[in-house]
């Protein structure tokens, strides 16, 4: 079963407490659910992460680049302006595909720089959690 590593930067396991009018009411706890119940589905074997810490996001890449493993990757505030996730991005051996839960292209300006899109496979926005959905499929079929 293909292993695929689903990676979530600072603040997203405060979800459903945090700003629910821009993240929605689903926690983290609901956010893994989704995520391996959709990988279930999918024949995926998803392993979910969350961290506050860059360098050990950082680490998580670097693990998912020497194991060739793809990736769901929602960077969260890393997103507009991290150079060194942007670097461990790079490295990637197989494809990493970009969420937000929110759009970041219609809230406040810094927002709208991603640092990470230009080396991701693609990205994925705006859609709440179902964001991770749409992207777990998306590995699915780029096996
Ligand atoms: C986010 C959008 C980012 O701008 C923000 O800093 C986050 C969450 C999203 O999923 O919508 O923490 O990545």
């Amino acid at each position: 079963m293909t292993r695929v590593l689903v990676l979530n930067g600072p603040n997203l396991g405060r979800l459903g407490a945090r700003e629910p009018e821009v993240y929605g009411s689903a926690t983290y706890e609901d956010l893994v659910s989704l995520c391996t119940n959709e990988g279930s589905a999918l024949g995926l074997d998803v392993d979910v992460r969350q961290t506050d810490d860059e360098s050990e996001l950082i680490g998580w890449l670097h693990e998912a680049a020497d194991d060739r493993l793809p990736v769901v990757l929602n960077p969260a505030a890393f997103t507009h302006y991290s150079y060194a996730l942007r670097d461990a991005v790079a490295q990637r051996t197989a494809p990493l595909v970009e969420v937000h839960i929110s759009n970041p292209a219609a809230r406040e300006e810094f927002r709208h720089t991603s640092v990470i899109s230009a080396v991701a496979t693609g990205s994925i926005a705006g859609f709440g959690t179902q964001s991770y959905v749409l992207a777990l499929r998306s590995l699915a079929t780029a096996r």
